[in-house]
This record gives structure tokens, C-alpha cells and sequence, in this order.
């Protein structure tokens, strides 16, 4: 989603703008800009191709200047046109870029209209821009200081003036922000990754933080405007593009790295003890009575799964909400109860929002089961585990979902053991069946060849429905999730025994029903499902577990797993669900690593 590179610099810092946005690329974006800072006022190009056009037109142009910002922009208010990329201008004097949605614009645009503005473009942005400019008496730091008081909602901004060829003024509420300290230079930006290399060190905002970055330094208010010190920490260098290898979009390549994401996230000591997810975690799992899991899309499934095994195997109760729904939500809190955020990224608005929700509300027991060290999500809990999936490029996760599936199940194993519900026994055969993931999901990967031959009759569909019951329930929606996000399909997953109660309408010969059917306690109930399915002319492509009975004819296609995986199967039944969806996307020719109007990290509500 929207990303914020700035620089003060000695030296021409385009290419170094121009190469943060570049780091940022993958996160999803539709239009990117530089402005620089010049004495007849900021100057800049924009467009609605990649940064690789950005960086051709700078470099066409002479494009230079010391003092700059630049954005990946994902569109909110007004289409993806160049007039709305950003950085914004207002009356040829300031520049300004901005992450997040100002809710009050409409009311801020008409008193600017009314003190004489004009508005060139659809963007919210633009009434901040006017807003700072109608404040600036000379000094910018000031100006954005006065501005951001009257806005709601959710920003990080970089503002640039030509009166002030050598600052930037940031400012963070709801969006996140960090300051780089190079040599030679200094740096905002919406991710460290942007800036590693040229800073040496960071410091993230808080929220209400404003700051001023020039040459010499960067000073840093809160929102009481008190002089602030945020704590500057090492960046780890960037450790530069991800090479595809040889696959075709890293969609693929990431579903062939799970084997090896898990392998690194099942710690090597990995004994089901407390202290993996921190130093007090035994006192805090002691304490406890329930759980709380909150997230947003595939983080939201494995939450789902979760829940089985943390009821099953811990018998701790366990909620889980959606968190855009329970930020706005009247809940009953309970102090009691561990909240559990899952995150690739560490940085979904609405999750973090939820999160900080719920420490309002007295909930100060958290945990984050997170695949970036460095987020504001690991930063805020008081628990962490961290997934080792690597940095996930495609917007459709794939290898985050399954290392988050790893963290969760150690930690209902965890509180199972330390609640007495997990014997020795059950404890050896649970370490065993984790240390065999990567071997097993190395004969799921093999199916692949099987799921080609599926792929090419699914894309020529346009509607398909999954199913799963229990544990498999969420994997059937994840799998529904992944076909409709990258290949445009329309598709939706139930519980099988929902079918009656409304989906069964739709099922026709055009129809594919996806059935994940693993050999559990629930097979015969699958089943029966299956059999309405059928006869109703609906064509059936069953995944079952290799001992499952369930064989090939006419209308019911079978794609059988290499093992039977009993409490972690859903780890496995999940892998031949994104091959469907990815070989069936790659046939449409759509945009496997980039889809429409989706972005990889939402930080915007
Ligand atoms: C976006 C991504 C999804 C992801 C979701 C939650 O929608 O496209 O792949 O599941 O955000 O992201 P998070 O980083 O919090 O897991």
C-alpha cells in the first residue's frame, strides 16, 4: 500500500528516493511520484506505470535535487491518474505526501475553498497541503504542527517548501513513520527497508509525533509539542531484490519455499516451553483464562484454525474477530484473556488498531505471532513469535499463512501442556509430526503436475464453491480466498453441512465444488455432502487423504495426498488449494504477484 520515502541530503537524492520506492513496490500500489525542492518552487514527475518509468522519465528529465520526497500511492480518494498521484502542490510552494485517509476533508476543503483555493485533484491530500500552506508564516515545522491538529483520521505525511530548501517536516498518527540518520544525510520514511543503506540508524515516531529533518539533524515533538526523544536503533542492511530464480512469479516460488519457511520457524529447541514466546510468558499463560485472536484476510483464517487446535488441545476458550469489526465493536472485555495478533506484515491498520483497542479496554496481556521483527505490531506486544516465512512478495500469502499455522499450534500445544491437558506422550508425538512437516509438504508439492490438469477447467469457470468441515473449514475459505484474489473468479467456501441451508441453490453442472476431505471424524458427513453435490449435476474435485475412500468417477475428480496428518493436516490440505489457484491465474493471464486493486500491506483502515 502507500509508501513515504524523504531526504535531506549533500548530494543528488533522487536515485536514492527513487530506489526506497522500489523497496516498496511489492507492497501494492497503482501511481508513484518524486518532488524536489527548488528555490522557484518544488518540481516533480509522476506516474501511473511502475517506479522503473518514474526512475526513466528522472533520469531523461535531469531530475536532481538535494532535498526531496517521493510516494507509492494506493488509490482511496480518486482514481489512479497522475493528477492524483502524489506528491501534491499547493500554490507552487509546498509539496507533500501522505499514507491514510483524512476523514474531516470534505468540511476542511470547504473552508479552503472559501478562503480562495483551488482543487486540482480528487485526493484528500490535497486539503492537507492547503491547510499547511494557509498556515506557513515563515516556518514549516510550525505550519504542519498547527495543520495536524485539525485533521481526523489516519496520516503519515512528508511535507516539503520551497522558502525551506533544506528540510522535510513528517508527522505520524494512525500510519506509521520512521527517521533515518545517515552520513551525509538524513531520511523519513514509512519503512526503515526504504532507507537501509543510506541510514545507519532509525527511530520510529510515535503516534502524534512530528518531526523537522535537515542536514544537521532531526528534531522530533510529541503531540503535547514537548521536545521528544525516540530511541534510535541499528537498521539491518537491506538485503536487496528477492531473486525469482526459477519460477515464474514469486506467488510460486513462495509456495515452494514453505518446506523451508517452517523448517526456520519450528525453533530448533523447540520443547513446547513458555519462554519461546518471552522471558515471562509462563507467568502470563498461568493467568490467563481465555483467548482473544485478532486479524484481518489470511491472518484471519489461521486464526480460525487455531481455534480448533487452542480449544482442542490447550481447553482454553478462544474468540476470534475479525479486527476491523471488533476495533468499532462494543465488547466485553476480559482482562483475563491473552489477545492474540496474527500479522505477516506487523503493520495492517486495522489490526494494530484493534490490537491497541484492546489494551484500552484493560486487556494488557498481547501476543503477536508476526513475520516482520521490526513492525509496530512486534513492538506493542508484550508476547512475540515470530515466523521465520522470509520477506513475502506476493500479495496473496501463501508461506506467511502456513508458518503463522506453525507459530499457533506450539502455542496451543504450549498452554495444552502447561494446563495439563498435553501428556508426554501426546507431547513426543506432536514434536514429531512438526519435525516431518517439511518432508510431507515436499509430497504435497509434488501433486503439482495434477493440479495443472485441474487448473485448465477452472479457468474457464466463473464461479466456484469450497468446502471443508471442523479444522478444514478455514482452509476451504482460504483456498476460496486465494482463487477469487488472483484469478478473478468468483468463489465461496462453506462448512459442508451448510450446503442445504442455501449454497446447494447454486450448484449446477457449471458449478466446480472444491471439497478439502481429509480422512477425520467427519469424513462420512463430508460424504454425504458430496453425494447432494452430485446429485445435483455438480462437479466435485475432492482433495482426500491417501487412506480416505473416496474414489474417481463420473462428476468426482480425486487428487489424493501423499500422507494422512491428522491435527496438522490443515497445513498440508492448504498447499494444493494455492497451486489451484495460482496455475488457474497464471492460464486467465492476470497479474499472479500483483493482482487488482489489492495491495500486500494495508495500512490504511
Ligand atoms: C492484505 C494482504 C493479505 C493479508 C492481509 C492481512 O489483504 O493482501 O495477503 O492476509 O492484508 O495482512 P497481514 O500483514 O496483517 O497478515
Amino acid at each position: 500500500m502507500c509508501g513515504i520515502v524523504g531526504a535531506v541530503a549533500l548530494r543528488n537524492i533522487v536515485p536514492v528516493l527513487i530506489e526506497g520506492l522500489r523497496r516498496l513496490e511489492y507492497r501494492g500500489y497503482d501511481s508513484c511520484g518524486v518532488a524536489i525542492v527548488t528555490a522557484e518552487g518544488p518540481q516533480r514527475v509522476r506516474s501511473v506505470a511502475r517506479v522503473a518509468e518514474l526512475d526513466e522519465q528522472a533520469r531523461e528529465t535531469r531530475f536532481e535535487g538535494v532535498t526531496g520526497i517521493a510516494h507509492t500511492r494506493w488509490a482511496t480518494h480518486g482514481a489512479p491518474t497522475v493528477n492524483n498521484a502524489h506528491p501534491i502542490f499547493s500554490s507552487n510552494a509546498l509539496a507533500i505526501v501522505h499514507n491514510g485517509i483524512i476523514e474531516n476533508y470534505e468540511s476542511l476543503r470547504e473552508m479552503l475553498r472559501g478562503k480562495g483555493y483551488e482543487f486540482v485533484s480528487q485526493t484528500d491530500t490535497e486539503v492537507i497541503a492547503h491547510l499547511i500552506h494557509s498556515l506557513y508564516k515563515g516556518d514549516l515545522f510550525a505550519a504542519v504542527r498547527e495543520a495536524v491538529q485539525q485533521l481526523s483520521g489516519a496520516y503519515a505525511i512528508g511535507v516539503v517548501h520551497k522558502d525551506q530548501p533544506h528540510t522535510v517536516v513528517g508527522a505520524r498518527a494512525g500510519s506509521p513513520l520512521v527517521v533515518g540518520y545517515g552520513e551525509g544525510g538524513n531520511f523519513i520514511a514509512s519503512d526503515a527497508l526504504a532507507i537501509a543503506g543510506s541510514a545507519n540508524r532509525v527511530s520510529y515516531l510515535e503516534e502524534g509525533d512530528i518531526c523537522e529533518v535537515t542536514l544537521e539533524g532531526v528534531r522530533i515533538v510529541d503531540r503535547a509539542g514537548n521536545p521528544a526523544e525516540r530511541p534510535a536503533r541499528d537498521v539491518q542492511a537491506y538485503s536487496g531484490a528477492v531473486e525469482l530464480g526459477p519460477y515464474r512469479h514469486y506467488m510460486q516460488k513462495e509456495i515452494f519455499e514453505q518446506p523451508r519457511a517452517i523448517s526456520d520457524t519450528i525453533p530448533a529447541d523447540v520443547a513446547f516451553d513458555p519462554v519461546q514466546f518471552g522471558e515471562n510468558a509462563g507467568e502470563v499463560f498461568k493467568g490467563i483464562d481465555s483467548i482473544l485472536i485478532l486479524a484481518c484476510g489470511t491472518s484471519y483464517y489461521a486464526g480460525l484454525t487455531a481455534k480448533y487446535w487452542l480449544e482442542s488441545v490447550a481447553k482454553i476458550r478462544t474468540e476470534v474477530e475479525i479486527a476491523s469489526e471488533y476495533r468499532y465493536r462494543e465488547s466485553v472485555p476480559n482482562p483475563r484473556s491473552l489477545v492474540v495478533t496474527i500479522s505477516q506484515s506487523g503493520e495492517t491498520a486495522d489490526t494494530l488498531a484493534a490490537l491497541k483497542h484492546a489494551q484500552s479496554l484493560g486487556m494488557e496481556h498481547t501476543l503477536a505471532v508476526c513475520n516482520v521483527a521490526s513492525s509496530a505490531m512486534v513492538r506493542l506486544t508484550e508476547l512475540k513469535f515470530l515466523t521465520h516465512a522470509g520477506r513475502e512478495i506476493g500479495v496473496a500469502s501463501t508461506k506467511a499463512f502456513t508458518t503463522q499455522l506453525v507459530g499457533l499450534f506450539i502455542l496451543a500445544v504450549t498452554l495444552g501442556k502447561l494446563r495439563g491437558h498435553v501428556n508426554a506422550q501426546q507431547e513426543a508425538t506432536y514434536l514429531k509430526a512438526l519435525r516431518h512437516l517439511p518432508a510431507a509438504l515436499n509430497g504435497v508439492l509434488a501433486l503439482e503436475p495434477q493440479i495443472i490438469a485441474w487448473s485448465q477447467e477452472f479457468a474457464r469457470k466463473e464461479n466456484a464453491l469450497f468446502l471443508g468441515r471442523g479444522l478444514h473449514y478455514p482452509i476451504a475459505l482460504e483456498g476460496a480466498l486465494k482463487l477469487k484474489e488472483i484469478s478473478y473468479i468468483h468463489a465461496e467456501a462453506y462448512p459442508a453441512g451448510e450446503l442445504k441451508h442455501g449454497p446447494l441453490a447454486l450448484v449446477t453442472e457449471a458449478m466446480p465444488v472444491v471439497t478439502v476431505a481429509p480422512n477425520d471424524a467427519l469424513l462420512e458427513k463430508l460424504k454425504s455432502n458430496m453425494q447432494e453435490v452430485r446429485a445435483r449435476g455438480g462437479h466435485l474435485y475432492v482433495f482426500a487423504d491417501a487412506d480416505t475412500h473416496i474414489a474417481s468417477e463420473e462428476g468426482i475428480h480425486v487428487i489424493r495426498m501423499p500422507e494422512h496428518y491428522g491435527l496438522l493436516s490443515p497445513i498440508l490440505h492448504v498447499v494444493p488449494l494455492q497451486l489451484l489457484a495460482y496455475h488457474t491465474a497464471c492460464t486467465r493471464g492476470t497479474d499472479v504477484d500483483k493482482p487488482r486493486n489489492l495491495a500486500k500491506s494495508v495500512t490504511v483502515e
